[in-house]
This record gives C-alpha cells, structure tokens and sequence, in this order.
C-alpha cells in the first residue's frame, strides 16, 4: 500500500513511522510512506501557502492552489489512491473505517490542514473527510499518523499474531471492546489474577472474557 503525506511538517513523522510496526511494515515492503512536502508548491518567492480569510476573522488559511497541486500530484503517481482530509467537521473516524481502507487495495493520500484550516474549495478534491474525536488540534499531522497506524496494523502480514486483530477492541466499532488481560506476576502487590484465568480450561476463560468485554467507566 503506497501511503502520501501532504504536510509542511514531515519531521513530525519520523518517529512514529520510523518505530515499532508501522516501521516493520515499510521494512517488510507491506506500505510505503511518501511525503510530499506542501511548501515545494507554494506561491511567489516565499512560497507563501496560506493567506487571509474572506470575510475576516483569526488565523490563516491553506489556499487551493498549492493543495491542489500537491494532491494532483499525489493522483499522478498513484491514480486510484483515496484521498483522507482530517478535519474536526468530518466524520467520525471508526474501527469500520480503518478495516475498510486496509481491505480496498487502494493507496492513501493524506492531507494534513495546518493555521486554522483551509479553502473549503479545496474539498471536490477529496473522498473521505474524517474527525479523529471532539478536539481540535493544531493541525492534520496527528489525526493522519492515527489514520495510519489504525489501516497498516490491519494489512496482512503486519500484526504477528494471525487472531490478534479479530478477536480484539472495536472489532464492529463500539461491541466487543477487548476485555482485561494480565501476565507475570500472579499476585503484584496483593493484586490477584482472576482465578479463571490460570486454570486453562478454554471455555470458562472464553466465557469470562465475554462477560468483561465492556467500556472502562
Ligand atoms: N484537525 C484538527 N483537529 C482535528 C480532529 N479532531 N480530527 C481531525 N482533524 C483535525
């Protein structure tokens, strides 16, 4: 899976996509990560991105022309690729929609807004506009980091455990929240693990599991 990063800030990446799994998979040849930095297209000799709001108000917003070039160009090198606008006014994004961007085979464009947001024009050009929770943040790179690490982790081959992803959290969005686990020691500081689980019969284990499969309070 080709993944674009349209960003001014493509060091706010480094990390995450350089670490642990999401690493592992580039290394594997399962994704791969490409940036495509927003400033190379920007307007005049400062390559000035962003301007004023009509109409006034705080804040700056992206103007179309360098978006748009950018995702242009992100279409060229990858025709079929869905492009993701995170946005505080989009849909709520779910584990449904993490399980269905990594099963379509199509490649992801994410586009990452930054000042206080963009030239609603900008939107003919995107197919899927999703808000990662009621908060706002200072722009698109984190809701994007969260959009891929929830799709890659999903991607064959990525996850070594074959069943880890199915039986776990938000498998059909809100059931089935994953229930409580525990490892050495059996006893930390009086603190017990249920009793249940340490006499290795399945069935009771899988029924207790069911039963605990519940939203933390
Ligand atoms: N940009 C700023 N805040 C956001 C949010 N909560 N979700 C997606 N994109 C955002």
């Amino acid at each position: 899976m080709k993944i674009q990063i349209i960003t001014l800030f493509p060091g706010m990446f480094e990390g995450v996509l350089g670490s642990s799994m999401l690493w592992k998979a580039s290394d594997r040849d399962i994704v791969s990560y490409e940036f495509i930095n927003l400033r190379d297209f920007g307007l005049g000799p400062r390559k000035q991105v962003d301007d004023n709001p009509y109409g006034g108000g705080d804040g700056m917003l992206l103007n179309p022309e360098p978006l748009i070039a950018a995702i242009e160009l992100a279409k060229k090198n990858d025709p079929e690729a869905v492009v993701i606008l995170p946005t505080p006014r989009g849909e709520t994004y779910k584990q449904s929609e993490a399980k269905e961007l990594a099963t379509t085979n199509k490649g992801l464009i994410l586009i990452c807004p930054r000042y206080e947001g963009y030239d609603e024009r900008i939107t003919d050009w995107v197919d899927r506009q999703y808000s990662i929770g009621n908060y706002v943040l200072t722009g698109g790179e984190l809701p994007a980091m969260v959009i891929i690490d929830s799709v890659v982790r999903l991607l064959p081959g990525v996850l070594g455990g074959e069943t880890s992803t199915e039986i776990e959290s938000f498998q059909n969005d809100d059931e089935n929240i994953e229930f409580p686990q525990y490892t050495r020691p059996e006893d930390f500081q009086g603190m017990k693990v249920p009793e249940v689980l340490l006499n290795g019969h399945h069935a009771e284990i899988e029924k207790w599991r069911k039963s605990h499969s519940h939203k933390a309070e």
